[in-house]
C-alpha cells in the first residue's frame, strides 16, 4: 500500500519535474520558429491541367522574445506569404508544409485563430485589410467601448499625429499615409508577444517611418518577438538585432546587424550585393533579376547572377551555420 503511495507521489513528482522542464524549455524557446516552411499554389493552366506552383521552399526563420528580426528581400521573394502563413490567412488554393512553433508549441490552425489579433498581431502590407465599412475608432478598438481602450487609442493616435476626429472617419476618408499609421496603431493597442509587421513604412515620411520602427523596437524591448518585413535595409539596420535575407522563396542568410558593418563579415553573395546597393556603399546596381518560381535553376537560385558560381552550385545547397550566422551557399566560409 505504502509502496503504491510512494509510487504515486514519485510519479506525481516526476510529472511535475517534467512539467517544470517543459516550462523552462518553453521559456527558452523562440517566440516564433519556422522550420522548412513550404507554400505552393494550385493553379490550372489552359488545358485545365492542375499544376502546383512552389513559391516558398525550405524556409527557416526564428524570432526570440526581446528580439527584432528584419526580413529583407526583393519583391516577390515570399515575404508576405511567410507572414500570412504564420497568421493562418493564406488564400484557399495555397498549401503549406513545414513546422511553425509559437513559444515552444506547434501553432496549429485552431491555436492561431485564438491568438490572432491578441497575442499575435499582424500589421498587414496593404491598407485593403482595413474594413471599408467600419469607422476607424471601433475598428482599431475591436468594438470595445471601454474607457481604457478609448484612452489608449487616443494616446497612440497622438504619437502618430492622428487627431481624435479620425476615429469617426471611414478608411476611404483618409490619405494612404494616414491609413498606414492607423494600421500600425493596431499592433500597439494590444500587448502582443509576437508582432509581424509587413512593410509598415512605405508612404510615410522618414521621421514617421523612424518613429514607427522605434515603436516596434520598444515592443521588442518590452519582451515581444518582432518580425519586421521591409525593403529598407538601411532603416532595418538602425533598429533590428538580426536580418533574415530572402531570395526566390527561401532564406539565403541570417546575420546579425553587426555583420553588416563590413561586406567581408557577410556570408551570401546576394546579401553582399544588397550591401553594395546601399546608398552609403555606392548604390551599386545588382545585375540580372530574381528568377520566377516557374523558372528556378536547380541548386542555388542566385547562381545565374553570382560572380562566384561554379558547376557544384547546381547541386543541393544546405542551409548551414557559418561564423555564428546562417547561409545557403556552399562557398561561404
Ligand atoms: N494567390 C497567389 N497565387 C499564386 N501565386 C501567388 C499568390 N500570392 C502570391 N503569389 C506569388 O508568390 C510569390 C511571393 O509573393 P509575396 O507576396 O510573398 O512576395 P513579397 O516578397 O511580399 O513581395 P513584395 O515585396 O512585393 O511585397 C510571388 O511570386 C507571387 O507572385
Ligand atoms: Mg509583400
Amino acid at each position: 500500500m505504502s509502496g503504491k503511495k510512494g509510487n504515486t507521489s514519485d510519479s506525481r513528482k516526476n510529472r511535475s519535474d517534467e512539467q517544470t522542464m517543459r516550462d523552462v524549455q518553453r521559456e527558452d524557446a523562440p517566440v516564433l520558429k519556422i522550420e522548412h516552411m513550404s507554400i505552393s499554389f494550385t493553379q490550372y493552366d489552359r488545358g485545365m491541367h492542375q499544376t502546383s506552383l512552389p513559391v516558398i521552399r525550405d524556409l527557416d526563420v526564428e524570432v526570440h522574445g526581446g528580439e527584432m528580426v528584419a526580413v529583407v528581400g526583393s519583391s516577390g521573394s515570399g515575404k508576405s506569404l511567410l507572414a500570412h502563413g504564420v497568421m493562418g490567412v493564406l488564400p484557399y488554393n495555397a498549401d503549406m508544409g513545414g513546422r511553425i512553433t509559437y513559444c515552444g508549441e506547434e501553432l496549429a490552425k485552431e491555436r492561431i485563430k485564438k491568438l490572432r489579433g491578441r497575442e499575435i498581431v499582424l500589421v498587414p502590407q496593404s491598407i485593403a485589410y482595413l474594413n471599408p465599412l467600419m469607422k476607424i475608432g471601433p475598428q482599431i478598438r475591436r468594438g470595445s467601448k471601454a474607457t481604457e481602450a478609448r484612452k489608449k487609442l487616443r494616446g497612440i493616435f497622438r504619437r502618430y499625429e492622428l487627431d481624435a476626429g479620425v476615429e469617426e472617419l471611414y478608411p476611404f476618408e483618409l490619405s494612404g499615409g494616414m491609413n498606414r499609421r492607423v494600421l500600425i496603431s493596431t499592433a500597439l493597442m494590444e500587448e502582443p508577444k509576437l508582432v509581424i509587421a509587413d512593410e509598415p513604412t512605405p508612404g510615410l515620411d522618414l521621421a514617421v517611418a523612424k518613429r514607427a520602427m522605434a515603436h516596434f523596437r520598444e515592443l521588442a524591448d518590452m519582451g515581444a518577438g518582432v518580425l519586421v518585413i521591409t525593403h529598407d535595409l538601411e532603416l532595418a539596420l538602425e533598429v533590428a538585432d538580426r536580418i533574415a535575407v530572402f531570395y526566390a522563396g527561401t532564406t539565403v542568410e541570417e546575420a546579425s546587424v553587426q555583420d553588416f558593418e563590413h561586406e567581408e563579415t557577410l556570408r551570401h553573395p546576394y546579401t553582399k550585393a544588397l550591401w553594395r546597393a546601399m546608398p552609403r556603399h555606392g548604390f551599386q546596381y545588382i545585375e540580372g533579376t530574381q528568377p520566377y518560381v516557374k523558372n528556378l535553376p536547380t541548386g542555388c537560385s542566385f547562381a545565374p547572377r553570382c560572380p562566384h558560381c561554379g558547376a557544384e552550385c547546381a547541386g543541393e545547397i544546405d542551409y548551414r551555420i557559418v561564423r555564428g550566422g546562417k547561409v545557403r551557399c556552399i562557398r561561404a566560409e
